[in-house]
Parts: structure tokens; sequence; C-alpha cells
């Protein structure tokens, strides 16, 4: 078995309160969390997860093709679908979001890297084409991480040519290697991170006779970047490729009604972005977009924004069909148990209504970026993903960062390689949306501790 590159070791947290854990002896504020609207402490969550173990007992002890798919599970399943498939344009901004919303900060200091962005969804307001035609069915897996190696494993045709963003999670790295296992015949390179010059380059040396599948994250959960459809639908359409998006960090937290940013219409946003190029606009039938292009596949999952356990896979009436004819982790696993489902359906019902959570968390990643920056820090990420990093040298840096920041009340381990290359260990800072200003400025208090010595 290969060794791993740096010693891991489990590290327990003793209780958790809120945006706060308890780690041996004290209780630090918590930013390594992916529970973005905080709803894993909210007490309608809770009480529905309770209510659903009484109703439902605590396991369901049985695959959905036998006995573990309740009447709730259905009912998750086309929540999901509804909210996912909705057509509808996030052009009317929840949370006071601006045109320059979704900039990376590094593409702003220096045009033309990275994303061509025009932020999606926060434009300029107005005459979106609001359609909301429910297209698409939903999946449910064990957790996210199965959906990715289930629709991958499922899904590509078996001579796909994949073009795959080399940042991509181990979710979609190792589904398909799987793919790929299985079905020789698949073929995938990896284009340059959101580089989608790089993408075309390769979509150009590939063959017009075999499928084109384009497979990305469509937020990187180690960078704070994000894919959105005006980067990617178009390209998509002109070369006749699928789409195969991870939303796992983006569901909750951006787009319409915190929808995500894909919709099964890559057409999604394009209405609502004039400048966008992609320009095409319309409704949807079985998923397609109105040009025909095939529907988006959508993979994500409960466990971040939605304060639960499992994952899911959105997708047309036709793809959804194969994974449950076909996806063996849907097939051989137990199905989720009622109190992660219950969990699941109230956090969605609270994140289409509670738009402040999004505005918040929003403002807190702002706040964030602007002070370390102000300080000298290397901050990276777009400012609408739900978190930043801030980069910091190597592991050993990275560790004593973190370690400093443990000792002004923090808790931000450091991301270390294979996670990231070797010189680019970071400290990942994912707030959560009920902190609070004073949380904020206790975060940026901590690193002018830290950065001050070295300026001096
Ligand atoms: C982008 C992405 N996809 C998939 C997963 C896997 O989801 P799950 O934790 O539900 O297995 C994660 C993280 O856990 C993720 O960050």
């Amino acid at each position: 078995m290969p060794k791993p590159t740096i010693h891991r070791r489990l590290q327990r947290i003793d209780e958790v309160q809120g945006d706060r854990v308890l780690v041996g002896d004290r209780w630090l504020l918590n930013l390594a969390s992916n529970n973005y609207l905080g709803l894993a402490s909210d007490p309608r969550v809770i009480h529905a997860a309770q209510h659903a173990s009484l109703a439902w007992g605590t396991g369901t002890g049985s695959s959905p093709l036998l006995s573990g798919y309740t009447a709730l599970h259905d009912q998750l399943a086309e929540a999901l679908a509804d909210w996912k498939s909705s057509t509808q344009s996030d052009a009317n901004p929840e949370g006071g979001l601006t045109p320059e919303a979704g900039l990376s900060t590094e593409a702003r200091v220096s045009p033309g890297r990275g994303s061509p962005v025009v932020a999606d969804g926060t434009a300029t307001g107005g005459a979106a084409a609001e359609l909301t035609t429910r297209a698409g069915r939903a999946v449910l897996f064990p957790c996210g991480y199965s959906a990715n190696l289930a629709a991958l494993r499922t899904l590509l045709d078996e001579d796909a040519q994949v073009f795959a963003d080399r940042r991509n999670h181990a979710s979609l790295v190792d589904g398909l290697r799987l793919a790929v296992a299985e079905q020789p015949g698949r073929q995938v390179r990896y284009y340059r991170h959101r580089d989608f010059a790089d993408l075309e380059r390769l979509l150009e040396q590939s063959s017009p006779q075999r499928p084109r599948w384009i497979v990305t994250d469509s937020v990187f959960s180690m960078d704070g970047t994000c894919t959105r459809p005006s980067d990617i639908g178009e390209i998509a359409r002109r070369y006749s490729a699928r789409l195969l998006v991870d939303e796992a960090h983006a569901t909750g937290v951006l787009g319409h009604s915190g929808s995500g940013l894909f919709s099964l219409s890559t057409a999604k946003h394009s209405a609502a972005q004039p400048n966008d190029g992609a320009g095409t606009t319309g409704g949807v039938a079985d998923g397609a977009a109105s040009d025909g292009s095939p529907p988006v596949c959508i993979v994500g999952t409960l466990s971040k924004s939605l304060a639960s356990q499992g994952g899911f896979v959105v997708g047309s009436w036709e793809d959804t069909e194969r994974l449950i004819q076909g996806a063996r982790s849907l097939i051989y696993s137990t199905s989720l148990a009622g109190s992660s489902v219950a969990a699941a359906l109230e956090a969605i019902e609270i994140a289409r209504s509670e738009a402040w959570r999004r505005a918040a968390l929003q403002q807190h990643v702002r706040t964030l970026h602007t002070g370390l920056q102000q300080q000298g820090w290397r901050t990276i990420g777009d400012l609408d993903a739900p978190l930043l990093a801030v980069i910091v040298g190597d592991h050993l840096a990275a560790e004593n960062v973190a370690a400093a920041l443990e000792q002004r009340g923090l808790w931000a381990p450091a991301i270390r390689p294979p996670t990231v290359k070797p010189l680019e260990c970071r400290i990942r800072l994912s707030p959560t949306a009920t902190m609070s200003e004073e949380d904020i400025q206790q975060i940026i208090a901590a690193f002018a501790a830290l950065r001050v010595p070295q300026l001096t």
C-alpha cells in the first residue's frame, strides 16, 4: 500500500455547540466545517430528524430496491428534483449581490487569468425569463462520494471521451478511474483548472464521432473557485458535449433560492447574462435546453449546507433510470436513515426561504478576503463562493499557522499534500452564515497577530 506523504490523524471533537467545537478542553470557532448555512444545529432540522426516527425507526435496514425506499425518501427526491430542475435564473439577487460578486480576487488583480468571469446570476437585474418547468428526477445515494462513482460508472458511454478539470474532487477522480477500469474504451483527459481555452484545445483534438463529456465541480472546495454555466455551457453546446457537474459546495449557497449554479438546462443563467456570450434562452423539455442540447447531470450531497448525510443525482428521466437499473452503490447499499432524509428535507425548506443565510455567508467571505488581504495574506477564491483559502507555503508553515490560530481560539486545520500542491499548503476558511460579525473580526484579529512579527 502506498504510504501517505504526510502523517494524518483523526482529530477528536469532544462537543459541538453551534459554530463552536470543544477540542480537548478548549472551545474553538469552527472554520473547518461545510455546514455553510448553520443548519446542523437548527432546532427545526433537529426536530425533523427526531420526529423521523420516531416515525420510521433509526435505520431502514434495506436497500432502496427492497424495503428501504420510504415515502419520506420519495418526498426528498421530489424536493431535490423540483429545486434543481427549476430553470429560474437568479437574476434577482438575493442578499444584495453585485455584478462583480463572482470575480475571483485573483482574476480581479490580474485580468485574463482563470475564468473570464461575469458573475452568473448576480447580474444586472431585470429581465430574466422565469421558467419553472420541472424537468428531472432525483435519485438518492448513501453519500456524495458514492453518487459520483455511480454517475460516472453508469452514465458515461462505453466509448466516451471525458474532459475533466484537474482540480476536481477526489470522488470525481475516483469515479473516472473506475469508469475507465471497467470500460477501457473510455478516455479521460484533464484540462488546467478553469482554463477553458485548454478545455477547448482538448475538445478540438477529440473525435466528433465519439460521445464527449465534460466533468467538473461547480465550486472547488479547496480553492473557493467556481465553474459557472456561462463558463462552460456554450462550450458544451458547441462541441455537443454532455456536462456532469458536482454541486456539493454550491447546493444551498449559490443560485436562485440556493438551488446551485447549474440546472438541468445549461441555459439556466444565460437568459440573465446578456454579456456572457452564452445567449441561449428558453424552456426545457425532458431536461434538455431549448436548443436541444442534452440535460446536465447534477451530482450533490446532503452533507454540507443541507446539514445531513447522503448524496443525490438529479438528471433526466433516462439518466436516472439508468442509475436505478445499474448503479451498484444504490442497488447494493442500505438506503439513508429516515432521520437523515427528514433533516435534509427540512434544510431544503429553510435554505429556499431564508435568503439572509446566503447573504450573511457571502458578507463573511468578503469581509475575510478584504481584512486578510489588507494584512498582506494571499487569499484565493471567488467572492460569492462559500469559503476562501489562505495560501501559506509548505506544510510546516501551514501547520504552524493552524497551531497559532488554535491558540487564538480558531479551529482551521492546515490543508496539505496530496490534497494540494506541496508549496500551496493553506488554511481553508469556511465560515457559517450564523457566525456573528464579532466572530469574523476575531478571525481577522487572529491572523493580524500572526502576521505582525513576520512583517517587522
Ligand atoms: C466536491 C465534493 N463532492 C463530493 C463530496 C462527497 O460528498 P459526501 O461527503 O456526501 O460523500 C465532497 C465532500 O465530501 C465534495 O467536496
